[in-house]
């Protein structure tokens, strides 16, 4: 079996950072609720930068500690639920100011669960030796999405940039485990927006619901209680999946990445998998749900503190909108 080999990794952090106790100045709510209820002290938000910059930048330095070139990689695909453009994908957009044409440009959209998506996506690539060498990376801006009115869902979310860069890696374990609820789309959702300027537009259209979208529905979406609820199901469910497909326990794995949603969910989803909290990396007290970019930029930062070790055996888990929810297990 082939599985990958990380050549280099890399992340954005956007430059303003918002403390509970700002959100308190504007929302009902406090520090202590936030902190209890979430784990999450501080988010970091993209002021000016655009999404597709915030990517570029992440995806620069993955090359560089890569030791490569923008020219070296084949392919780039990004997971990323907060596009600036519907097109040209940010895919091509990053390309763009790497300048790393003429390479393949994908964008995958499963939310948050997004980067193992675009990891698997790579894998399958690179064990078909379609592309050599893949450029695989989350951007996200989604406070763009947020409604700061909604003291329920504002408070959780931060922006920013993961990236890792991939060749095919010898007789290196993989294996992973994805699905989706979509029955459970109403949990989660941000609507597209489209103008009333179509005379062929029928009234009772899909469309004209999403043209009629009141204002506050054009925001994120979601109840919080199901997303919980269904997060702790979901992540232990596919890392039990993945475990009995591979003959694994959990014993074997050396470190486990879950996605940054909510420290109560981490907790009851790694009681649930029987893993020991030693071996679990988190950085929401600092960075919020930054989305799909929680894993690769979690990745980064441990990277950048010399935890990544040849032949580790690294756990990736999440869920998102959809909802969806994926894990992998691979050797460093
Ligand atoms: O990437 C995936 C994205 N989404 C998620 O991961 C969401 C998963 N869900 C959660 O993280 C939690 O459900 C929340 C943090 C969103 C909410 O925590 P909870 O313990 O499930 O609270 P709740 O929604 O049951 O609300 C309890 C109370 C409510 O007041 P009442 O009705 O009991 O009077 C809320 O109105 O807490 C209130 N509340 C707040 N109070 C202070 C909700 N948000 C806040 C807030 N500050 N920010």
């Amino acid at each position: 079996m082939d599985g990958i080999t990380i050549l280099g990794t890399g992340e954005y952090v956007p430059d303003t950072t918002a403390t509970n106790e700002m959100f308190a100045k504007f929302i009902d709510t406090s520090d202590e609720w936030i902190t209890t209820r979430t784990g999450i002290k501080e988010r970091k938000i993209s002021s000016s930068t655009p999404n597709f910059m915030m990517g570029a930048q992440a995806g620069r330095q993955a090359v560089e500690n890569a030791g490569l070139t923008p020219k070296d990689i084949d392919c780039i695909i990004v997971s990323t639920c907060t596009p600036d453009f519907f097109y040209p994908n940010t895919a091509c957009l990053i390309q763009n100011v790497l300048g790393a044409q003429p390479c393949a440009c994908i964008d995958v959209n499963t939310a948050c669960t997004g980067f193992i998506t675009a990891l698997d996506l790579a894998r399958s690539y690179l064990a078909m030796n379609v592309y050599k060498t893949i450029l695989v990376m989350a951007s996200e801006r989604l406070t763009n999405q947020i409604d700061y009115e909604d003291r329920g869902s504002c408070i959780l979310f931060g922006d920013g940039a993961g990236a890792v860069v991939v060749q095919k890696g010898e007789n290196k374990l993989y294996y992973s485990h994805s699905g989706a609820e979509g029955d459970m789309l109403e949990s989660l959702y941000c609507k597209v927006y489209y103008d009333k300027n179509n005379p062929f537009h029928k009234e009772d259209d899909f469309l004209k619901d999403k043209i009629d979208t009141p204002q506050k529905e054009r925001y994120l979406q979601m109840d919080g209680r199901a997303v919980y609820k269904f997060a702790v199901d979901a992540m232990a469910g596919a890392v039990a999946k993945i475990c009995a497909d591979s003959g694994f326990s959990l014993d074997d794995i050396d470190l486990v990445v879950p996605h940054q949603a909510n420290l109560r969910i981490i907790q009851a989803a790694i009681k649930k998998m029987n893993v020991d909290e030693s071996k679990v990396y988190t950085n929401l007290e600092t960075h919020g749900n930054t989305s799909s970019s929680c894993i690769p930029m979690c990745l980064a930062e441990l990277d950048k503190a010399g935890r990544l070790k040849r032949g580790m055996r690294i756990c990736l888990v999440g869920f998102g909108g959809g909802l969806t929810y994926g894990a992998t297990i691979f050797e460093y």
